[in-house]
């Protein structure tokens, strides 16, 4: 039986003759042969914290998604990165659909950047971009940004999310054809319109973002999606007069504005990607008169944090019944794994108890329902971390002790607290002046 709708014309014809095989003269590659013949290049752009963001540097052809509030930066980012790789040798168009000459010149002087290898042209009618493209020698073109491009073949009118694809698709295919890799930047407004970038995310190979960090100068590279490389790694700048650069010890950066003689304050190693990063957490436990005490938890998963009061007030008699409690994760981060949880513990009972963790302990893990202590990835890394931050009392669970067996020698000074259940913290804490 034909299926309702269809043609009996359509349905007639064989693949055969839908689809006429033909030989495209394409040879498939052996394995083997093909790695031996083509191997990984890394480009890496020298910007430090631009290249661990897309996972140790760019590869020849790549497609590139980046996007971010008005006015954050990604004009300043994308000149900077074009002119180190141009610099590095790889020729690089940088096409503004936004910008005259004259302002990108501008830009370019007051962040003093020359490169002979790095060609501006400011356009945005697709048919103009792509004859450049198809015609240049380029390892690589910014597309400054994808919304401005005027796309005539799209049906609907300039800007909207037709154009916008079928731009995209247009420039990430002509410039695949050359191996030319392309940087694609676009607006996220700050109303949370993703409409446009979030629809290019499939095309391209990687998407960054960029955000705002805790201070109005710092910016955070995010990285959402990578062919070639981890996802979630970030990069941390800062915004001068002079452009974007690189914060050296992010670490420094989320815990620079701890005081000391501060109870319910622990510091914590966080993994964002595969790096690790220190970061502070603050609870606040104070007398309520409401017949529902308040709870906040900022920066770390409501149920977590609520598992972790139920847990301290049944299994080891914190009374936070009648307590209102706050709890605040710094640094401009949100942390969503587990590691999370001990030092949220911690800076709970320390508030409590008004006892203050001594300067130089940091601690991490993962708790159970019963009070128990559980261990957590990357232990070593984060140790390591916050060695080198100048921690001298690392509170770990004690069934990550093994993990660290590959950290040869201890630094002079530094102990290693293992724990398994949180009692012992408590107990700790509370004989403390
Ligand atoms: N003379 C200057 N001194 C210091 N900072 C400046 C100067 N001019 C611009 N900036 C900074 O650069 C930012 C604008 O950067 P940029 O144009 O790269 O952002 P953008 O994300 O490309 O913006 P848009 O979405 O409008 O294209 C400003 O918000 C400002 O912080
Ligand atoms: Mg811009």
């Amino acid at each position: 039986m034909e299926p309702a709708g269809a043609s009996p014309e359509k349905s007639n014809l064989s693949g055969l003759a839908r689809f006429p095989r033909k030989d495209s003269g394409v040879v498939p590659v052996s394995l083997s042969a093909g790695i031996k013949n083509e191997p990984h290049k890394r480009i890496k752009t020298g910007i430090g914290e631009f290249d661990v963001s897309v996972g140790s540097g760019l590869v020849m052809g790549q497609s590139v998604l980046i996007g971010g509030d008005p006015g954050i930066g990604k004009s300043t980012l994308m000149l900077q990165v074009s002119e180190r790789l141009a610099a590095s040798g790889v020729k690089v168009i940088y096409i503004s659909t936004e910008e005259t000459l004259a302002q990108l010149l501008l830009r370019a002087e007051r962040l003093k950047l020359s490169s002979e290898n790095l060609l501006l042209v400011s356009l945005n009618d697709i048919g103009d971009i792509l004859y450049l493209i198809e015609k240049g020698d380029f390892g690589f073109a910014v597309i400054d940004s994808i919304q401005r491009v005027l796309a005539q073949g799209a049906e609907s009118s300039f800007g909207s999310v037709n154009s916008l694809r079928e731009a995209a698709n247009e420039i990430t295919s002509a410039c695949l054809k050359k191996n030319c890799g392309v940087f694609l930047v676009g607006h996220v407004t700050k109303e949370g319109n993703f409409a446009g970038p979030k629809t290019l995310e499939h095309i391209v190979d990687t998407v960054l973002y960029f955000d705002s960090g805790k201070k109005d100068s710092y910016r955070i590279l995010r990285c959402y999606k990578n062919r070639f490389g981890s996802t979630d790694e970030i990069g941390v700048f800062e915004m001068r007069e002079s452009g974007l650069s690189g914060v050296k010890n992010p670490s420094s950066y989320f815990i620079e504005e701890r005081r000391a003689g501060s109870p319910g304050s622990v510091i914590t190693a966080c993994i964002e990607g595969s790096r690790p990063f220190l970061v502070e957490v603050q609870a606040l436990v104070a007398n309520s008169f409401m017949p529902y005490p308040k709870r906040v938890f900022l920066g770390m998963d409501n149920g977590r944090a609520s598992i972790i009061c139920a847990v301290l007030e049944k299994k080891e008699g914190i009374k936070l019944g009648t307590k209102e409690i706050y709890l605040k994760i710094f640094g401009g981060v949100a942390v969503q794994e587990p590691s999370i949880d001990l030092p949220a513990a911690v800076a709970i009972v320390s508030s409590y108890l008004d006892k203050e963790v001594p300067r130089g302990f940091m601690a991490f893990g993962e708790m159970g329902l019963t009070g128990e202590i559980r261990g957590v990835s990357n232990a070593l890394a984060r140790v390591k971390e916050a060695v080198s931050s100048g921690f001298t009392d690392i509170i770990i669970p004690e069934s990550n002790l093994k993990d660290l067996n590959a950290m040869k020698n201890m630094k002079k000074g530094v102990v290693i607290h293992p724990v398994a259940k949180i009692k012992k913290i408590i107990e700790y804490l509370g004989q403390l002046k």
